[in-house]
């Protein structure tokens, strides 16, 4: 069996009394999509904060290419990059001066190549001397996305990728996702409300639930585990089910 690139043991988030995620344990074997999904909070956002090494695990641990976040933090975050709504950039730089200072940032070289084939990929030409404050929620979504796909990641994290974008170019980002998996075996972590979308992305499927893991497999097993129709099913009876109890 190959080493996973991430290996996540028993990962746990306490906010106050409140535990946001709740002995969490999975693996993304290299060149895997791996589909993070569960109601609005669920711990899924929580979980890929913990991962990126923004906030702290209250137990558990995180081993990224088989070293420890919590001591590797600066080599393994080089190999690493996320995208999510909540990034915060230069508001008054333009899309591509934002996407410069990310590759100073990392130390890239051939930066004007790397800059213009990203702009190019995700379709920024007509927005690429804009300023940021004055980007379209779609807009400012694929300069996100830009930034992460700019460094060249091992892995990615991908909070919501494809939220706020129209259908004609999610679906040239998820053709974008799989490409990149294919011919550089980039590995995957991402979430996503669109259950279609995790269907046709997806290898395996992690369900969480009030920060627990609650289902987990192919898109197919799932559904068949819980003698649904489909995936939006199973998703509707398990967060029907949460909120009943809650
Ligand atoms: N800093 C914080 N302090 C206290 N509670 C927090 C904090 N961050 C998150 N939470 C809580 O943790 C839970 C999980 O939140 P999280 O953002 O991980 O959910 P999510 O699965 O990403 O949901 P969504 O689908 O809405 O994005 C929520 O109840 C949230 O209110
Ligand atoms: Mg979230």
């Amino acid at each position: 069996m190959t080493t996973p690139v991430l290996q996540v043991t028993h990962l746990r988030k306490q906010f106050g009394d409140f535990t946001a995620v709740d002995d969490v344990s999975f693996a993304i074997r290299p060149g895997e999509i791996l589909g993070l999904l569960g109601p609005n909070g669920a711990g899924k956002t929580t979980t890929i904060h913990m991962l990126l090494g923004l906030i702290t695990p209250t137990a558990g641990s995180i081993q990224v290419f088989g070293m420890d976040l919590a001591t590797h933090r600066e080599q393994i975050l080089q190999a690493v990059n996320f995208s999510s709504t909540y990034i915060s950039m230069p508001l008054a730089l333009t899309v591509e001066e934002n996407l410069w200072v990310v590759a100073r940032l990392y130390g890239l070289t051939d930066i004007k190549r790397r800059v213009d084939e990203i702009v190019k990929k995700l379709e920024m030409q007509e927005f690429r001397q804009k300023i940021t404050r004055k980007l379209s929620s779609g807009q400012m979504t694929r300069l996100t996305l830009a930034k992460a796909f700019l460094t060249e990641p091992k892995i990615l994290f991908l909070d919501e990728p494809t939220a706020s974008l129209d259908p004609d170019i999610a679906h040239k980002i998820r053709a974008l996702l799989k490409e990149e998996r294919r011919s550089a075996g980039l590995s995957i972590l991402y979430t996503s409300h669109n259950m279609r979308e995790m269907e046709e992305m997806s290898d395996r499927i992690i369900f969480l639930q009030r920060g627990k893991i609650v289902a987990e497999g192919t898109a197919r097993e799932i559904v068949a585990r819980f003698g649904q129709a489909d995936l939006e099913e199973v998703f509707l009876k398990l967060a029907r089910e949460s909120r009943e109890t809650a």
